[in-house]
């Protein structure tokens, strides 16, 4: 797509925030928030916007940067490009942020069963296998099921040493070398940072083709880089359009005040309604195909805002929790406990104004006239008055909402949203004061993975956890 149709975009594919239903205004003084008080945050925010800018400046948030890269993308296409017609399947070994936002650009952005279609319906483009999980079943049954002479793997991990990605790298490379033998070089693709870890040393010796993580790019906000562009475009994905959505979402959110910017007005909220005891965060899309930007945002969310200490190093125990629900449903799983549970949830719709199909229902069934009424509906409409219905519901009961409006799903709206939400993350973890950006739990964990399986240099930690294990008989039934 040429940078002129990008310019079109931005007048017709601009994504709305409205948030009018997490208002004292709409929804009463109870749980709804007052002008005073979003006022009384917009000086902070600023302060926020600053160090947020001040720290892009510094190249501390290259993450921020991805949206213009657009020689990286170039290179992607290119890449792709060169290996068209010789796979069949595309596999991703990778895990948290090294996953997430493959699967989430896939199920939004491709076709629904997109490796149900005949290789034609692909355009001869690879089916996606994104392998996020070390369980032993999963894993063998896949390798079972994949021609390995016709399958691509790629290995993303940024630290290049995390233990399930790793340990899926060597069994994939034992069978690849036992039924391909010298060849199956080619049948790998890594994406690892420039210089660090264990991968970038097997790739020196094994010149894998491989792709950089830039440095200041945590796993949770990749996903606009290698990590999530290669699988996006080898699928058929439009990446300049994502990375144009991206830049434009960057536009939108680079605004200090945050009545003008949807990612500092959800950030306020979220802030104000944590303070007021609403300490989860429901993302709940009325799309199938926005369900696992859903699991995305939950773990963009969780891993950047939970935190034991705050930037003065007290301890805080913070954090907002994620929810994925999806529209229309759980409407029959999760809103009854929306709707009249504990006052503790703030739910973010994602709403799409035009859908790719239009879908009308048969005029009724003349001996169950009951059913009649949705004869000559579409289900679009009925996608759309369940989401109004759900949000009526819940501003009836007090209950706040905000929704993004979506012209439509494409690539330049997802790379939008994405951009937009990881935007509210850091303006979120500035209001809470934490640090948005590391993880020191999931290091423990990966740490104390290392120490169990044995790995050298870790042995004191994995005495530490053995004489720290407390089991008693009387406790297990
Ligand atoms: O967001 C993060 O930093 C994590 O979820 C990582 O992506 C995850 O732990 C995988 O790490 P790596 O890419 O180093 O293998």
């Amino acid at each position: 797509m040429s940078r002129r149709d990008h310019a079109a975009l931005r007048q017709t594919m601009r994504i709305r925030f409205d948030f009018n239903n997490a208002m004292a205004s709409s929804i009463g003084d109870a749980h709804g928030i007052t002008e005073a008080a979003l006022a009384s945050l917009s000086e902070r925010v600023a302060r926020g916007h600053s160090e947020i800018a001040r720290r892009r400046q510094a190249g501390e948030l290259d993450w921020m940067k991805l949206p213009s890269s657009l020689n990286v993308a170039s290179e992607i296409e290119a890449y792709v490009d060169s290996i068209k017609g010789r796979f069949d399947n595309f596999v991703v070994l990778g895990i948290g942020g090294s996953a997430l936002g493959n699967i989430a650009l896939s199920t939004a952005l491709n076709p629904p069963y997109y490796n149900l279609l005949s290789p034609e319906q692909r355009g001869g483009r690879p089916r996606l296998f994104v392998l996020d999980n070390v369980d032993p079943d999963q894993f063998s049954g896949f390798l079972r099921v994949v021609d390995p002479r016709r399958t691509l793997f790629n290995v993303i991990t940024k630290s290049g040493t995390t233990a399930e990605t790793m340990a899926q790298y060597l069994i994939v490379r034992d069978m690849l070398v036992k039924a391909l033998g010298d060849s199956h070089r080619d049948h790998i693709v890594t994406t690892t940072d420039a210089k660090s870890g264990e991968l970038r040393k097997i790739i020196e010796v094994e010149e894998y083709r491989t792709f950089v993580i830039p440095g200041t790019v945590g796993g949770r906000f990749s996903v606009l880089s290698p990590v999530g562009l290669i699988s996006a475009a080898i699928t058929g994905i439009d990446i300049q359009e994502l990375l144009a959505g991206a830049a434009f979402g960057d536009e939108m959110t680079s605004e200090p005040d945050l009545r003008r910017n949807p990612a500092y007005a959800n950030a306020a909220i979220h802030y104000l309604g944590y303070e007021a005891g609403r300490t989860l965060s429901v993302m709940m899309p009325y799309s199938q195909a926005l369900k696992d930007v859903a699991d995305w945002y939950c773990q963009l969310w969780a891993e950047s805002l939970g935190k034991r200490v705050d930037l003065d190093g007290r301890i805080v125990n913070v954090g907002p929790t994620p929810i994925k629900a999806l529209g229309v449903t759980d409407q029959h799983s999760q809103v009854q406990l929306y709707a009249e549970g504990r006052f503790d949830k703030i739910v973010n719709f994602i709403a799409v104004d035009r859908f790719h199909h239009d879908v009308v229902i048969p005029p009724g069934y003349p001996p169950s006239p009951g059913v009649n009424y949705l004869g000559g509906h579409t289900l679009n409409e009925l996608m759309d008055v369940e989401r109004q219905g759900t949000a009526v519901a819940l501003s009836d009961t007090g209950r706040p909402s905000v929704t993004f409006h979506l012209p439509a799903v494409n690539a330049f709206t997802v790379g939008q949203l994405m951009f937009i939400l990881e935007t509210q993350t850091a303006m979120t973890g500035e209001l809470l004061h934490i640090n948005a950006f590391d993880q020191p739990g999931v290091e423990a964990g990966k740490i104390a993975a290392y120490a169990l399986m044995g790995r050298s240099g870790y042995e004191k930690r994995a005495a530490e956890i053995s004489a720290s294990r407390k089991s008693s008989p009387a406790y297990i039934i």
